[in-house]
């Protein structure tokens, strides 16, 4: 049973996906779809340049707005770059950080993230801090030594109340995209281990108040099973987010 505490969250990463007018579309699909009732909180993570117009078609729904990155300075000679101040005028609550597409193919650090997980909470925004082990990490016996160490080096010096007012997401890479779902032993392990990490490090409070999501393949068909799991406090959902009516039935999955 999960904690009262942990209101759960089901959020979708659109990543690359969707052209503005698309996006919008499926946006609306899903106000109209989404019970007003639903347990979980909802969030969609659209590209940039979709985030206004899908905040217009959610304003007043029960569906919240996020972006996928953000760099971690207030303004400057970035080209290309989006500021979390930037995230917050187009009515971002959200901010997905430290994807583990971002670490693969653009360089992320753990340093680096913690930098973006430092601005995002200083201008008001929640960080998703994703974290999760490779194929070959978990094959060698290294997922939880390379998960502590993720988790350390986002988390740097936070204080407690910070660290309380993010969402932290596991996500095994070798489970993204791919099909290939962790178990639900695999999952609670995890999970469990990060919040006893967080238990060790800080102090019961936090970690029994501080929502862990898992993402990696979550669907329509799976989504029931993996948020029932104890110390599962929602999804963090791709490929599955695209369509308005497979996100609205694994939004429908999340009991209280
Ligand atoms: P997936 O992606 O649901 O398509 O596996 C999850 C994610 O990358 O956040």
């Amino acid at each position: 049973m999960r904690h009262m505490q942990r209101k759960p969250l089901v959020a979708a990463n659109w990543k690359m996906y969707k052209t503005v007018m698309e996006a919008v579309d499926t946006a609306r699909r899903m106000c109209q779809r989404i019970a007003a009732d639903a347990v979980a909180e909802v969030m969609i993570a659209p590209a940039f340049v979709s985030l206004a117009g899908v905040g217009e078609a959610i304003r007043g729904s029960r569906i919240v707005l996020g972006a996928q990155n953000m760099h971690w300075e207030k303004e400057g000679a970035f080209t290309g770059e989006v500021s979390a101040a930037m995230l917050q005028s187009v009515g971002c609550r959200y901010v997905i950080l430290g994807h583990s597409e971002r670490r693969q193919f653009f360089g992320e650090t753990d340093s680096s993230v913690h930098r973006k997980i430092v601005a995002a909470l200083q201008a008001g925004l929640i960080p998703v801090f994703c974290i999760g082990e490779t194929e070959a990490e978990r094959d060698s016996q290294q997922t939880f030594s390379v998960l502590e160490r993720q988790l350390g080096g986002g988390l740097g010096q936070l204080n407690d109340q910070e660290i309380q007012s993010l969402v932290i997401a596991y996500e095994p890479v070798w489970a993204i995209g791919t099909g290939k779902t962790a178990s639900n032993d695999q999952i609670q392990d995890v999970h469990a281990f990060l919040r006893r990490y967080l238990e060790d490090k800080y102090n019961n409070a936090l970690a029994k108040s501080i929502r862990i999501l898992y993402g990696g393949s979550v669907k329509a068909g799976n989504a029931k099973q993996i948020l029932a799991l104890p110390d599962v406090d929602g999804a963090l959902v791709g490929g599955a987010s695209l369509d308005a009516e497979s996100f609205a039935c694994i939004v429908e999955s999340c009991s209280g």
